[in-house]
């Protein structure tokens, strides 16, 4: 915490003193020796404004002049100070320890040109409409909206996502069959856990897939058989010659991360599957809503919603940070998915369900997604532009939909270097091999995307992209 922000708390803020009998004895010590050891170890770093000796009395059920004492002692040592009118303050760094404030995340690296695939343009996040359907949401709220809730998820939100999900996705869906999670992470652990729950000991996934993703699954209990993906998607005739599989999870409308979408014939394929075998179908729609080139197929929960559970999320329409999702769930296994979602957390926060069935109802959210597809679409034309031009020899895939790209390469080499010569240039990008997306037999490439950078540098990006692959392929 910055200094200036403690200082904010001009009437001090709640203070948790341990004043258990080791501490020494009598009242008045212990409150000196809880107080010197929370300045000592860093937690109440320097302008910490301590409690008025009133509220502090009342706090720990002492009289005044106990706390009175204690502070007159501290102050004497040199340990706070007070001024009449702005409180007592700790007064200088006594600390003899660093204290552990939480730092950036691992990894949360800043990059100067932003290439990193799968995020979203967060600079584009829809703040105003989110303020505004947050403000209205909140107003109109019944008062038992902030009770506990249900694990399914607030019914608004449910007839809201129905409707989208039907209208913009092509979904058969009722609100029933809803199920809001805290994004397409939960809703996988959830799902895992419901079918191992009901039996299912084996589940097939993409190769490549998202490494966390297999963990997730992994630590539900249940093995992992891998599919080959190709131009054509998930080789899902696979599953035939697999009889302990008994649901495959899969990305079919955009495969991440080599961007095939699943073809008409494997799409039948694995649903006559899934029918024969008594399987499901777990189907990541991550990023279909972004599609700019070719007839969209449309998820395949519309052509068998018995045999499909789909999962959506918002991480790349509005952003990741928000965490929230939905999965639209067969009545055979939703009390199982629900019941792990009891034991899990509960539900989603009140909050962010009032604000989103607001955006949703008021069309914000189309309009949001509306415009960044253009935005997208536009990007991703420059990106491919500038490669087709200044480097005819890449090959580029996936490039139909979503918000990244692959650049196949011939070798790991390859790929390590162009990673390598990007980093020294300030540039973020994806690589297969570096993003353990495979488990047998890795295939080396580049992953562009083109939505996350600022709309202002994104040429300069693409610059410093075509740089970093001018110079490592060549
Ligand atoms: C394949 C895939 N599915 C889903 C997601 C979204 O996950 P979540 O909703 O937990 O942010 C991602 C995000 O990176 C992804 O790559």
């Amino acid at each position: 915490m910055a200094n200036s922000e403690v200082a904010k708390w001009s009437n001090g803020g709640d203070l948790f003193l341990d004043l258990s009998p080791e501490r020494g004895r009598g009242l008045r010590t212990r409150i000196e020796n809880a107080i010197r050891d929370a300045i000592r170890s860093g937690r109440l770093p320097r302008d910490t404004v301590l409690p008025a000796t009133r509220t502090l009395a009342r706090d720990l059920g002492v009289s005044r002049g106990t706390v009175m004492q204690a502070y007159a002692q501290l102050t004497a040592e040199g340990w706070i100070t007070g001024r009449r009118g702005s409180g007592t303050r700790v007064a200088a760094d006594r600390t003899t320890q660093t204290a552990k404030r939480p730092g950036l995340a691992a990894g949360a690296v800043r990059w100067r040109f932003d290439l990193r695939p799968g995020r979203p343009d967060a600079s584009s996040f829809p703040r105003a409409d989110w303020m505004r359907a947050q403000r209205r949401a909140l107003a109109a709220a019944p008062g038992d909206a902030f009770d506990y809730g249900r694990p399914e998820g607030m019914l608004a939100l449910r007839l809201a996502l129905a409707d989208y999900l039907a209208r913009a996705r092509g979904l058969r869906v009722s609100a029933d069959d809803v199920i809001v999670t805290t994004g397409f992470t939960q809703s996988l652990s959830l799902i895992a856990r419901a079918l191992h729950g009901n039996g299912v000991t084996s589940i097939a996934m993409e190769e490549p897939s998202m490494p966390l993703h297999r963990s997730v699954v992994k630590e539900a209990g249940v093995n992992l058989t891998m599919l080959r993906v190709d131009d054509a998607g998930a080789a899902v005739e696979q599953l035939a010659a697999l009889p302990d599989v008994q649901a495959a999870i899969l990305t079919p409308n955009h495969q991440h991360p080599t961007g095939a979408a699943l073809s008409p014939t494997r799409r039948a394929t694995l649903l006559d599957w899934a029918r024969t075998s008594d399987g499901y179908v777990v189907e990541d729609d991550y990023d279909g809503e972004f599609r700019y080139d070719g007839e969209p197929l449309g998820p395949v929960q519309g052509l068998d919603p018995s045999r499909v559970i789909y999962a959506g999320t918002v991480s790349k329409t509005l952003a990741p940070g928000v965490r929230l999702g939905w999965l639209i769930v067969p009545e055979p296994i939703r009390d199982m998915v629900l019941r792990q979602r009891l034991l899990t957390d509960g539900h989603n926060g009140a909050l962010e369900q009032l604000a989103f069935t607001e955006l949703l109802r008021s069309g914000g959210y189309d309009r949001h997604i509306r415009k960044m597809r253009l935005d997208y679409r536009r990007r991703r034309n420059t990106l491919l532009g500038a490669l087709a031009t200044r480097l005819p020899e890449l090959g580029v895939a996936g490039a139909a939909a979503g918000l990244n790209l692959l650049i196949p390469l011939g070798d790991a080499e390859a790929e390590e270097r162009v990673l390598r010569a990007a980093t020294a240039a300030g540039l973020g990008l994806g690589g297969m091999i570096e993003g353990r997306f495979y488990v047998n037999d890795p295939k080396p490439g580049i992953l562009v995307g083109y939505a996350a950078s600022p709309e202002h540098n994104f040429s300069q990006s693409v610059d410093a992209l075509v740089d970093a692959l001018t110079v490592s392929v060549r």
